[in-house]
């Protein structure tokens, strides 16, 4: 069965942009001059998917008007013949079909996807999360669909991550004697956040997933867990103890743009492989003025 729908979830309130995200959604911050939440839907329409599933808030507006058609935006880029714009940001609401809900509470991400439950009926679909955007040279929700075999099971895109960070995401532990990289791995066991000592591995969950229908239930019979959200990792867990999860190792440059840090590396490395602005970019870094401040730190 071939997936055709991808859920977005995009309801966060983005405290660590703060005071950015006080009236603009994390997910319409830019990277370059594009806001994130377009790389992400892009990911999908370049890896096949024909619908997705927005997850918003309230506060989250801004996002629906970006994917909409702009009458007064495009009368006056085509009265000021400003061709090439006009047709930028008429592809932008034509680029695939868009459906939005509303998480009401903020109860987690597990409570978010649930929240696509009718959207998504009884068919395999992507999760891609609005906070991590990836650099890679095939979209990663692509490379995960290339190798989802199996309705019925989960398939989790994932990276190594260095061991002092496993405390920020869902951790793998591979079925024992299973190593291989550039196949899916089966998956014994995924624990949300937990501590250096407690984590079975460096194998993280990055934001990236190809889920099977049966998620929803799974979402239903699982309590409340760690920071007092419904984890989707827990319900992932519960399918990984009936031997029906796996993992691949995706190629790709993650950012998370939910932090300071990593939405000016992801601007950054963006900057760099643009083609109208790389030259400069570089140019710049090797100024002797801007080398002798970077040598200074
Ligand atoms: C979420 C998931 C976590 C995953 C991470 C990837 O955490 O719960 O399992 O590893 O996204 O970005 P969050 O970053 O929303 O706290």
């Amino acid at each position: 069965m071939k997936v055709r729908k991808a859920v977005i979830p995009a309801a966060g309130f983005g405290t660590r942009m703060l005071p950015a995200t006080k009236a603009v959604p994390k997910e319409m911050l830019p990277v370059l001059n594009k806001p994130c939440i377009q790389y992400i839907v892009e990911e999908a329409v370049y890896s096949g998917i024909e619908e997705i599933l927005i997850i918003t808030g309230r506060a989250k507006k801004a996002i629906e008007d970006h994917f909409d058609r702009s009458p007064e935006l495009e009368l006056h880029l085509e009265q000021s013949r400003k061709s090439t714009m006009l047709t930028e940001v008429q592809a932008i609401s034509d680029l695939v079909d868009i459906h939005y809900t509303r998480q009401k509470t903020p109860l987690g991400l597990g409570h978010a996807i649930l929240c696509a439950k009718s959207f998504v009926g009884n068919e395999p679909f992507a999760v891609l999360l609005g906070d991590d955007i990836i650099q890679a040279d095939e979209p990663v929700t692509r490379q995960l669909l290339s190798q989802y075999q199996d309705t019925d099971r989960a398939l989790l895109g994932i990276q190594p991550v260095p061991t002092k960070d496993v405390s920020k995401y869902g951790i793998i532990e591979p079925v024992k004697g299973t190593a291989a990289t550039n196949v899916p791995l089966p998956v014994h066991r995924i624990i949300e956040k937990p501590s250096e000592a407690e984590a079975p591995s460096n194998l993280a969950v990055l934001g990236r997933y190809v889920l099977p229908p049966t998620i929803f239930d799974a979402l239903e019979d699982t309590p409340v867990g760690h920071g007092g959200e419904l984890q989707l990792t827990d319900a992932i867990e519960r399918l990984a103890a009936l031997n029906l999860v796996d993992a691949y190792q995706f190629q790709g440059i993650r950012h998370d743009i939910g932090n300071l840090e990593g939405w000016l590396k992801a601007n950054l490395a963006f900057g760099l492989e643009d083609p109208n602005l790389a030259s400069s970019m570089r140019a710049w870094l090797a100024d002797d003025h801007i080398r002798s401040r970077l040598a200074s730190f």
